[in-house]
């Protein structure tokens, strides 16, 4: 759906002091949208990148969760439940269902292309650890919903804070080292800042683990035409934003340089 549709803005919910999810009925996305795929939302000022937190088929309802950062997600925060909001998608290739031991790894806002994965997962039944990293414990996404899974014989989660308020004190990259030694995966799905990504997938090839990834880069069009969003030879909104280990290998801006809004390469340094 490359036109945007305008919608009301069913329900808002606070996540953390700096993340909030928006909920929209829009039956189509809410039926073919998968995990990993993401949606342009227009505020009628810009026009962003975001994936889809929530899909609910049943409900048709879809939800995105957006971190407050700059001008646009800003602006967004703002807006009061019943005010409409302009969205284009499902866009993406979203996550591939595979393995049956699985390790999900979030930082941040990261874990907001991930949680309707997890969903997927546990209803398929897979044996799913999750680790879940922010700055502080009043940062941690999702923690509260994923916690009444935890009564479940396959599901485990874990917590890394950097800071040390709850959980493993450290980056969610130690924690996954640690849980790695202990435990043994046959797949891996990771989402947050780049450089933890980078990481994550560098101790994924150490363990000969597959990986997936869902990676950000600036988009404009969001359907292949402009070429904002392009790292090396992959164009990230229709070829990714999911890339798996094979093509990761190939990619050598992974974890070192973004285009800026004008299309200049610049180091990657957060
Ligand atoms: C596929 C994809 C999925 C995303 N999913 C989420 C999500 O679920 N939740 C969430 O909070 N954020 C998500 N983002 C990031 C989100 O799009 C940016 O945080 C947002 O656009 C920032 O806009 P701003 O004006 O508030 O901030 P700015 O001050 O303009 O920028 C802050 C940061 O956001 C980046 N950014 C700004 N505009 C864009 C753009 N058009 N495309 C990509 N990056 C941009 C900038 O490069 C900079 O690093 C996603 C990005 C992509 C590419
Ligand atoms: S955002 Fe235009 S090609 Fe990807």
């Amino acid at each position: 759906m490359n036109k945007p549709i305008v919608v009301p803005l069913e329900k808002i919910e606070t996540n953390t002091p700096s993340i909030k999810t928006f909920f929209m009925k829009v039956p189509l996305i809410a039926q073919q949208g998968i995990p990993g795929q993401f949606l342009m939302i227009w505020t009628f000022n810009d026009e962003i990148p975001m994936s889809l937190s929530y899909i609910d088929p049943k409900k048709e309802l879809i939800g995105i969760t957006v971190k407050k950062v700059g001008s646009s997600t800003e602006k967004t925060h703002l807006i009061p439940e019943g005010s409409l909001i302009g969205v284009r998608g499902p866009y993406g290739n979203g996550f591939k269902i595979a393995g049956s031991r699985i390790l999900v790894v979030g930082g941040g806002v990261g874990m907001a292309c991930l949680f309707p994965l997890i969903l997927q997962l546990i209803e398929a039944q897979k044996s799913v650890t999750v680790l879940i990293g922010a700055l502080t414990k009043n940062e941690l996404l999702f923690q509260n919903s994923l916690q009444e899974y935890t009564s479940l014989e396959n599901f485990r989660l874990s917590i890394a804070t950097d800071d040390g308020s709850m959980g493993f004190h450290g980056l969610v990259t130690e924690l996954m080292d640690k849980t790695l030694r202990k435990k043994t995966f046959d797949q891996i799905y990771a989402c947050g800042p780049e450089p933890m990504l980078k990481t994550a997938f560098n101790i994924a090839e150490s363990k000969n683990i597959a990986f997936q990834a869902s990676l950000e880069r600036y988009m404009k069009c969001g359907i292949g035409l402009c070429g904002s969003c392009c790292i090396n030879e992959q164009i990230v909104c229709t070829d990714g934003p999911i890339f798996e280990s094979k093509v990761l290998r190939t990619m050598n801006e992974f974890g070192h340089s973004k285009r800026d809004p004008s299309g200049r390469l610049i180091p990657i340094t957060d």
